[in-house]
């Protein structure tokens, strides 16, 4: 079953218990941390977590946009994250392995992310260690830009890779996901879309979260 992540970025921050509640038949809730520095722009961080963490059953999936994410991910555990998500960009090989290490030492799920320009074999170092692979199909940093759908080959690989060889991890896509580029997605084979201005600017949310799941 194809699973919708609807990405916060897109709520009311002054209404954000409202909502999530908005968004309560998605499978889980995707937190978009930024930290201005691993892309140009500032989000929401630990406290804000926390506080999601007290009105939400969702599972908590945390997009981490920061650079050395090593050296936050046990807290973004602590603060109620599910699944954590770190960059192939943001930090060397062995600290991608030590945060994923980290997560799991937590008894959370991990997850490594791929900016648009980095190919899909820099995933094969982690693809039996993770829970998920997110293909980010549009450039970090903003939610409402264009889909990219030339990140469709990238998906396609690895979820032959993933099929081979680690068949329960996951496949998420992040970045102008909407009605008309859900299909071109799922066919490609990925299982998570995240969501944010596609089902915050809905008029019937459940009805669109319905609706991506193609
Ligand atoms: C972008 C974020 C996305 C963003 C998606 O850096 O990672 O999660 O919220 O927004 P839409 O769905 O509007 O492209
Ligand atoms: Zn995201």
């Amino acid at each position: 079953m194809i699973k919708i992540a609807p990405s916060i970025l897109s709520a009311d921050f002054a209404n954000l218990e409202r909502d999530i509640r908005r968004v309560s038949t998605a499978d889980y809730l995707h937190v978009d941390v930024m930290d201005g520095v691993f892309v140009p722009n500032i989000s929401i961080g630990l406290p804000v977590v926390e506080s999601i963490r007290k009105v939400t059953d969702l599972p908590l999936d945390v997009h981490l946009m920061i650079v050395e994410p090593v050296r936050y991910v046990e807290r973004f555990c602590d603060a109620g994250a599910d699944l954590v998500t770190v960059h192939l960009e943001a930090d060397t090989e062995a600290n991608t392995h030590a945060a994923i290490a980290k997560i799991h030492a937590r008894g959370k799920r991990a997850g490594v992310v791929l900016k648009p320009k980095t190919p899909a074999e820099a995933v094969l170092p982690f693809l039996e260690e993770v829970e998920l692979i997110l293909v980010m199909t549009v450039e970090p940093g903003f939610g409402g830009q264009k889909f990219m759908a030339d990140q469709m080959g990238k998906v396609s690989q690895i979820r032959r890779w993933i099929d081979e060889r680690n068949p329960a991890c996951e496949l998420e896509v992040d970045g102008g996901v909407a009605p008309d580029t859900c299909r071109t997605c799922i066919d490609a084979g990925a299982n998570v879309l995240v969501a944010g201005s596609a089902v915050y600017k809905a008029e019937d949310i459940p009805a669109r979260i319905a609706q991506l799941r193609g």
